[in-house]
């Protein structure tokens, strides 16, 4: 049975992290929001609680019972997970004077296998407001910084032998610099965690799994050209072959070329895949809308129509495969709901409704990063693996206006110039994502003796882990000069460029 780790989630903005740094040490593990904890099975070996933005003194903090929790298996509380444990067993928790956030160091560190291998001081990074100021009897202290006395305790509820550990900083943060130790010794060490989930392992049992689900049913999958949807169509068809039916459209709204090279690819990669040129139907519908709330909603109703026409060709199709990563599914079962849209990032959403199949997500537990490491192993090649991420409704929210066919050539034909630049310089893969916009001004320029009123391209490249936020890519100037000239020598229609040097938050990444 696979050993996990269970989170549970307090809306803290690094849970995720928790996660991941868990993942990093081979053991698996899932995320839960505090007010929808799962039955606790067996293969649980030990709980972390999240930190979180709220104060345990509100009057509608979010609780559980860690009562129920106790002397079954360890438990670790971070930040505001220390502080419910205090606060429960009749401690004192207060808000700090100080709100206690940014780097400290941890000392007078006690002997106990959480810290073992510790140096005697180190640097770990605190983001809290309220602080424990009193234990209450029978925890032990087992840590302090300059500023707080508590920074870790221990208690053993019920004098039984399963510890819980609170800690009031958060070692899932690379600025705390043991943080990936006192990890392994709570997950690997404290809960007794083998660390066996590996890329191997999840690919092995995944597709056992698969095999056994699907069966000789057949499956539908759309593809898109990135990751995702390769990595779950390479591990639907070793489990599945041929009774797996891929689908690509072409909207007209792909990179320049795109569409036959990614193909061929998938070709190559022995999927049974379809390709469905669809451009004209797409730039109907889009044509004279500028919103770019509509350009989407158009989009994803149009793929969903042209999808449902293309599947409804396959006979006795029982399954809809998507390449669903678990971001996505943590975002829409926080307690909270999914956050406020922003973009409408979800193009498909409709799709599993409209036709009636059943779905099958089997990434629906990975991150990325990890979703990229099974790709290797799976022989996905490279310029799949590494691409830029491409947002589902592609070039058309990079044409800001209307889309027209002169549009769409001058961007396409821009955007190969930047990205093959990148690539040329090896610059491409220190970069997140690199796109360009057309602008929708002309202005005036001169070439030879003539004046000239054309269009404006903005070229952006991006650094980031996740998307979620993201700094401007520090490009060499000499770089962004060569691009420019290129770009204007080349592209009929363009006679100025501008780098767009905005982070995000405020801005976003994509234009529209
Ligand atoms: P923003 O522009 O919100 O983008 O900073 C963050 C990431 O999401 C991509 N993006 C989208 N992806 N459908 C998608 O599938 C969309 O409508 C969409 N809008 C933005 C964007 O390219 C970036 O990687």
């Amino acid at each position: 049975m696979q050993e996990s780790i269970l989170i549970i989630d307090f809306g803290s903005q690094y849970t995720q992290l928790i996660a991941r740094r868990t993942r990093e040490l081979n053991v698996y593990c899932e995320i839960h929001p505090y007010n929808k904890i799962p039955d606790i099975s067996e293969n649980i070996k030990g709980i972390i609680l999240s930190g979180s933005p709220k104060s345990v003194l509100e009057e509608k903090a979010p609780s559980i019972d860690l009562q129920s929790l106790y002397g079954k298996f360890p438990v670790l509380g971070i930040c505001y997970g220390a502080q419910l444990a205090a606060f429960q067993n009749k401690g004192t928790v207060s808000p700090s004077d100080t709100r206690e956030y940014g780097r400290a160091v941890l000392q007078n560190i006690g002997e106990d296998p959480l810290f073992a291998e510790f140096p005697a001081e180190s640097q770990v990074w605190m983001s809290h407001g309220d602080t424990i100021d009193k234990l209450p009897e029978n925890f032990e202290p087992l840590a302090s910084t300059e500023s707080i006395k508590i920074a870790a305790f221990k208690f053993l509820p019920n004098g039984n032998n399963q510890p819980f550990y609170g800690i009031q900083f958060h070692p899932e943060v690379t600025h705390t610099e043991e943080g990936m130790r006192l990890l392994e010794n709570f997950i690997i060490n404290i809960c007794g965690c083998k660390g066996q989930w590996t890329p191997e392992s999840f690919i092995e049992s995944t597709i056992d799994d698969l095999k056994s689900r699907l069966g000789k049913e057949k499956v539908v999958l759309g593809l898109s050209g990135g990751v995702d949807s390769t990595v779950a169509a390479s591990l639907i068809s070793r489990a599945v072959g041929k009774n797996l039916y891929c689908i690509f459209v072409d909207g007209g709204l792909l990179r320049k070329n795109e569409f036959r090279e990614v193909l061929t690819g998938y070709e190559s990669m022995g999927f049974n895949v379809t390709g469905v040129d669809a451009q004209d139907e797409f730039l109907t519908k889009l044509e004279g809308v500028s919103d770019p709330e509509e350009k989407r909603k158009i989009i994803g109703s149009t793929f969903i129509d042209v999808f449902e026409r293309e599947a409804k060709k396959i006979k006795d199709v029982v399954w809809l495969a998507q390449g669903t990563i678990y971001p996505d599914v943590i975002e829409s079962a926080s307690f909270d709901g999914p956050a406020a849209t922003i973009k409408s990032h979800h193009n498909v959403g409709g799709l599993p409704e409209k036709m009636n199949l059943k779905i099958v997500e089997p990434l629906n537990l990975l991150f990325k990063d990890e979703v990229r490491r099974l790709g290797a192993k799976l022989d996905i090649p490279d310029n799949i693996l590494k691409r830029h991420p491409f947002p589902g409704p592609g070039l058309a929210i990079r044409i800001l206006g209307d889309i027209t066919r002169e549009k769409i050539r001058i961007v396409q034909e821009a955007d190969e110039i930047f990205i093959n630049g990148l690539k040329k310089s090896n610059l491409y893969d220190s970069v997140w994502q690199a796109l360009v916009v057309l602008l929708p001004v002309q202005t005036v320029g001169v070439m030879g003796d003539e004046r000239t009123y054309e269009h404006v391209i903005c070229i952006r490249a991006v650094n980031s882990v996740d998307g979620m936020t993201a700094d401007w890519s520090k490009l060499p100037y000499e770089f962004l000069g060569e691009i420019s000239n290129d770009i204007i020598n080349n592209v009929k229609g363009v006679n100025r460029v501008v780098y767009d040097i905005s982070s995000k938050p405020p801005s976003t990444i994509e234009w529209e």
